[in-house]
């Protein structure tokens, strides 16, 4: 027998057009507040609907999801004492995704190409092609109009003990630069054993990079309770991509043993965060690809990361088929932005476990390859569990 699940399509929060038609037209648009805007249709050059979808397994837990960028909004899980709280970080208001300072990247499936390509530039078979450049010299997260801010086609997608969404998309040939009509599919489903599968699959019509992930901010003790500074992660990593000034891999892999980059066995985020070194110095703390190790060749699902927090005895496990995961650990928040419940996100505040190909990877051969051929697919997938200790 199994469990009572449900999958709610929330509310129909409003209508509004392409966002990349009028941003600037979208007057109130509150997820939570089933408002529909009153949006000057003059304006309106592709109209579609902005969505809000509740996943919510038979122990309570709900996902928020929403069809703009396919952004997680809210994961609400339960602590040892059972008490739920929200531990992603994110917005209230659609037009605050929109329109974030500094784009964060709150909760969304960023692609085509996650992480940076240096210049953006890369050639495939002789080829040479120019994406759009949007972190000063570089291409990060799939240009200016990535796939954090297109919207997607939903459609309610239900197993025996889970329920999820399935989120389409279909990128067209040039889009930011990339060579190649993308199909794309991102499954999130959500069992009632408390863990969020994120399903990717991809399909292209000329060979194209392609890395997408998810970037939801985490913040075990609830969003925005403070830093995370006092999370305990381990990461089945023995070795990272260490980078140059801007952020880019410089090719080299070594090992993480004898320097703040170790967390194979599991310690604070904030136990080296202040140690002099030019790595952390570049990223302004942690922001670097680790290399999940892996036995063989074998691309299937294996542990890269955990993560237990203290107060709440909060659990998170990561698990998947990707070669790589970007520990973020909120380094360029600075308290400006606000979240969904009105309290600043502080510096470290959150942080992000992306599962991933190495960062500029089209560049550099000793990497795995992340060029996607007609006739082939990109299938890969990460899933999220959550838990309490004590
Ligand atoms: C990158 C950071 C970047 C952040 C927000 C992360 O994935 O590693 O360097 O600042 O996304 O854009």
């Amino acid at each position: 027998m199994f469990a009572t699940r449900e999958c709610v399509q929330e509310s129909q929060v409003m209508d509004l057009f392409k966002v990349f038609a009028a941003v600037s037209a979208m007057l109130f648009m509150a997820f939570v507040d089933c408002a529909i805007v009153n949006a000057d249709q003059t304006k309106v050059e592709d109209f579609d609907s902005i969505q809000l979808y509740t996943l919510r397994n038979s122990s309570g837990m709900t996902v928020k999801v929403t069809n703009y960028g396919a952004i997680i909004t809210s994961i609400m899980v339960p602590d040892r004492d059972g008490k739920f709280a929200d531990v992603v970080l994110g917005y209230h208001h659609v037009e605050d995704y929109m329109n974030a300072v500094d784009k964060p990247y709150f909760g969304a499936i960023v692609g085509r190409y996650g992480n940076r390509i240096a210049f953006g530039k890369f050639s495939i078979d002789g080829q040479d092609y120019k994406l759009a450049v949007n972190n000063n010299e570089n291409h990060l997260h799939g240009g200016v109009i990535g796939f954090d801010k297109v919207v997607w086609k939903t459609a309610l997608i239900q197993g025996d003990d889970w329920t999820g969404l399935e989120l389409t998309y279909l990128a067209k040939d040039k889009e930011e630069g990339y060579p190649g009509n993308l199909d794309i599919s991102v499954k999130y489903i959500l069992t009632n054993k408390n863990e969020l599968k994120v399903e990717y699959l991809a399909t292209t019509d000329k060979a194209t990079p392609v890395n997408l992930t998810q970037h939801s901010y985490f913040n075990l003790k609830g969003e925005g309770e403070g830093t995370i500074l006092d999370h305990e992660l381990m990461l089945s990593a023995k070795r990272y991509t260490p980078v140059n000034s801007s952020l880019i891999p410089t090719g080299e892999m070594p090992v993480v043993k004898g320097t703040p980059f170790d967390f194979t066995a599991a310690k604070s985020i904030g136990r080296d965060i202040q140690v002099e070194n030019e790595q952390l110095a570049f990223g302004l703390g942690y922001d670097h690809n680790f290399i999940i190790d892996r036995i063989g060749e074998g691309d299937g699902m294996v542990l890269a990361a955990r993560v237990y927090e203290p107060t709440s005895g909060r659990v998170m496990e990561v698990h998947t088929q990707e070669p790589g995961i970007q520990f973020y650990c909120g380094n360029f928040l600075d308290g400006r932005l606000k979240g969904k419940s009105g309290k600043p996100y502080v510096n470290r505040g959150g942080f992000c476990l992306e599962t991933q190909h190495y960062p500029d990877s089209p560049n550099q051969s000793n990497f795995p390859s992340c060029i996607l051929k007609p006739g082939a697919e990109y299938r890969t997938a990460t899933s999220y569990s959550f838990s309490t200790s004590k």
